[in-house]
């Protein structure tokens, strides 16, 4: 986001604060390699041509990162606007979504759930850049914690109200099984009307290269689903209402937004 954020053009793309918020983050997270210095190299034009010739690598991989978080701010402020009175951000990482709108929507509620490898890291660097009053944290690893119970009794979290919850590259480090049990449990903890905007990817025999990385670093992607099949995916209770057109030029993930049903 960082260097996105110097890309000509991209910083009036993007969510208005994001690349320098995703910056002050990182600086107080302040372990390598987030150094100061690397992240003034982050914005320099060689970056920006780095991570472009990247992206012919692997599709997705920097503009494609921006057009999913320009996606994810608009679906919460349009599901704010329609009414949605809690917003839950799933495997928010180093996220800036709710640091964003918790102080511009202070009637709103703002969760966050997060492995506890990273939530824990993050907490702590949320915590001295000035955590909004109307936002949670909560650690959890989703693929052995049920969802609904951690909802249940978090008592910030109201599971009758209409929500916004935000899965922005999560879902394919669940299963197929743990991404249909996810939006059960996701069904069990909001009112009908909420929803769930989400990116997914399209086929896992595709970016081979990328897979093998990823299962070194004992991050491997688990599933996947064309958008024809994304109902299919989240299982029963959810209708997609929205997903990315099919091009024949693909990005990475596709992008999509289910109603709880
Ligand atoms: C690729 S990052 C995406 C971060 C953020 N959503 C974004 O798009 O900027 C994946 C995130 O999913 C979280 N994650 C992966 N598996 C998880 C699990 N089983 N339970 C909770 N969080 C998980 C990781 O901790 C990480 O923060």
């Amino acid at each position: 986001m960082v260097t996105l954020g110097a890309k000509p053009g991209w910083r009036d793309r993007l969510p208005a604060g994001l690349p320098e918020l995703s910056e002050a983050l990182l600086l107080v997270y302040g372990r390598y390699p987030f150094t100061p210095a690397v992240l003034e190299l982050a914005g320099k034009p060689w970056a920006v041509r780095l991570a472009t010739l990247g992206e012919r690598w692997q599709p997705g991989s920097f503009e494609g990162l921006g057009r999913r978080k320009v996606f994810m701010d608009a679906q919460v402020r349009a599901a704010i606007a329609a009414g949605a009175i809690q917003v839950l951000v799933l495997g928010a990482g180093f996220d800036t979504l709710c640091l964003r709108l918790g102080p511009e929507y202070p009637g709103v509620r703002f969760l966050e759930v997060d492995h506890p490898d990273t939530g824990v890291a993050k907490q702590r660097a949320v915590e001295q850049l000035g955590q909004p009053p109307n936002m949670v944290m909560l650690a959890a690893d989703l693929s052995e914690l049920s969802l609904s119970r951690l909802l249940a009794d978090c008592p910030q979290w109201n599971v009758n109200a209409v929500s916004v919850v935000v899965a922005e590259g999560l879902l394919y480090y669940l299963s197929p099984d743990s991404v249909r049990q996810l939006f059960r449990e996701l069904h069990a903890s909001t009112a009908p009307g909420s929803r769930v905007a989400f990116s997914h990817l399209y086929d896992l025999r595709r970016y081979r290269l990328a897979r093998a990385v990823l299962n070194i670093e004992g991050e491997p992607w688990l599933s996947a689903s064309e958008p024809e099949d994304l109902q299919h995916y989240l299982g029963a209770g959810w209708s997609i209402v929205e997903r990315s057109p099919d091009t024949a030029q693909r990005a990475l993930e596709g992008l999509a937004v289910a109603m709880h049903s």
